[in-house]
């Protein structure tokens, strides 16, 4: 199946796309189980989502997630850690949070078993209904690299040098390791969404949309799911 695309003209209308179809997917199913992104370009989404959910009287305390990634040996209370993202964005708005928003965690003793147990506990959810995805300039999903096994599950990785120079909140002194769901775990979820804005990810959309599917684009991975689609701004879209 080829990705689908929708185009719109800022990044604010994408965001806005994207927590719409959330928060009528969380209308119709009030216990669904979400995959979360986390990443610059997500931030907007939940704003956006949290905002939708209070006018439209969306039930936003029955719903469970389980976000892609955290990094490993970073305290959920420092600003770069996605576990402060997601309490600062998300659950510190949200009733009784605690334990329906899961993500890994980066401070436990072994990573590794973490790792299994984060893919267990997935597993018992039932699977995920709807999976965010953000992309990395080098085409990343997750934190699956390029030269990922499409096949991969949770596991615990190494972060490309790129990758750990766009973590601005680390100001030059990012993790260099981090707990991610693998490709397999994306390719599950029952329906995947792509967001994309901004010139600085024209490259990795046009690699994900117009190159075929190869392990050195993660993201073209999305071509393998019979209902995955790219939800980009102008510019992201700018070198189709
Ligand atoms: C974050 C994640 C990453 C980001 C990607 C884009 O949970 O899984 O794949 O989505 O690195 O990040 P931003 O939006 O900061 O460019």
């Amino acid at each position: 199946m080829a990705i689908g695309k929708i185009v719109v003209e800022s990044a604010a209308q994408a965001a806005k796309t994207v927590a719409e179809i959330l928060v009528a997917s969380i209308q119709r199913e009030p216990e669904i189980v979400l995959g979360l992104a986390t990443g610059e370009t997500m931030r907007p989404v939940y704003r956006m989502l949290l905002k939708l959910a209070f006018e439209r009287d969306c039930p936003m305390n029955r719903f469970t997630s389980f976000n892609l990634d955290e990094f490993v040996g970073v305290p959920p209370n420092h600003p770069g850690s996605f576990a402060y993202y997601t309490k600062s964005e998300l659950s510190a708005n949200l009733a009784d949070a605690g334990s329906r928003i899961n993500l890994p965690n980066g401070m436990a003793a072994n990573p590794e078993v973490e790792a299994a147990r984060y893919e267990a506990k997935l597993a018992a959810s039932g699977g995920i209904a709807i999976q965010l995805l953000g992309i990395g300039r080098n085409g990343h999903i997750g934190f699956n690299e390029p030269g990922t096994n499409f096949e991969s599950r949770t596991r615990v990785v190494e972060l490309a040098t790129e990758t750990r120079q766009s973590q601005h909140l680390f100001r030059g002194d990012a993790p260099m390791r981090a707990i991610t769901m693998g490709i397999g775990n994306i390719l599950e979820a029952r329906k995947c969404i792509l967001l994309a804005t901004g010139l600085v990810k024209a490259e990795p959309v046009a690699a994900m949309l117009n190159h075929g599917v190869s392990r050195y684009c993660p993201a073209s991975a999305l071509a393998l799911h019979c209902d995955a689609t790219a939800i980009l701004d102008h510019e992201a879209a700018s070198l189709l």
